[in-house]
């Protein structure tokens, strides 16, 4: 893991962007995977910037979320599908058809999970996956437990997403209790992994990450075994390493 702390917030998000874009540069198609949740906008805000600049394209950018809701609608305000269009895909070039983001309400959870997967793998995988990370230590909506997840799956959320996620909602009976989300095989079957956190209220979660066993109770400690991480993070986010 290659690990990389900036003063600031916005210092992060122009670091990941430029790793980004450095990949857009490299690959005639490139696949990207997108993350939700507050800390990857100010990596949003820099991919908007560069693309307003002309230094970027998404003309031909594939994109795969890492992960949705139950229970609400995709238009609903709250959905990541409705996250990423607000915060990047309103933003730039991309094509609405290559874009993908997990339907939370599949008829077949099974059948639509097992699809996700093979559809990125048909596209030749994930070049970059932008992720970040639970306070519990969670990556995408994997949650800790007793053995780490393969493919796409609906997961129950833990007390502490549910905490952690509440704000967004009016209260938190709104919240939904459920996600479909990429599972840690299909996340560590990414090319490049660009893991972002700021804050203290993740440092934790980190030392747990970058020093603990690897152990689904940490599901992020399982990327010390992906040869190809970026770790960006705040002083605060850093503080106990
Ligand atoms: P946050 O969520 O970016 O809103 O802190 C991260 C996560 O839960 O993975």
């Amino acid at each position: 893991m290659e690990i990389k702390i900036f003063d600031t917030y916005e210092q992060m998000g122009q670091f990941a962007a430029d790793i980004i874009e450095e990949t857009m540069k490299s690959k005639d198609k490139p696949i990207l995977g997108f993350a939700t949740g507050a800390t990857p906008i100010s990596t949003y805000n820099a991919l908007i910037e560069k693309y307003r600049e002309g230094k970027i394209s998404f003309k031909s950018v594939t994109s795969f979320n890492l992960d949705e809701y139950c229970t609400i609608d995709r238009d609903d305000k709250n959905s990541y599908y409705t996250f990423m269009h607000e915060n990047l895909f309103n933003h730039v070039d991309i094509d609405e058809k290559n874009v993908n983001v997990p339907c939370g309400n599949p008829e077949n959870v099974v059948e639509y999970c097992k699809g996700y997967d093979n559809s990125i793998e048909k596209m030749g995988g994930v070049d970059v996956q932008i992720l970040g990370i639970g306070r519990n230590g969670h990556i995408g909506f994997n949650e800790p437990s007793d053995s780490f997840t393969m493919g796409t799956y609906k997961v129950e959320l833990t007390q502490s997403t549910i905490e952690a996620n509440k704000i967004y909602f009016p209260n938190e009976d709104a919240m939904p209790r459920q996600a479909i989300t990429m599972g840690i095989g299909t996340i560590m079957k990414a090319k490049k992994i660009i893991l972002l956190a700021n804050g203290e209220s993740k440092a934790h979660a980190i030392h747990d990450m970058v020093k603990g066993d690897v152990s689904p109770k940490c599901p992020a400690s399982v990327l010390q075994n992906h040869p190809n991480v970026v770790v960006i993070l705040d002083k605060a986010a850093a503080s106990l390493l």
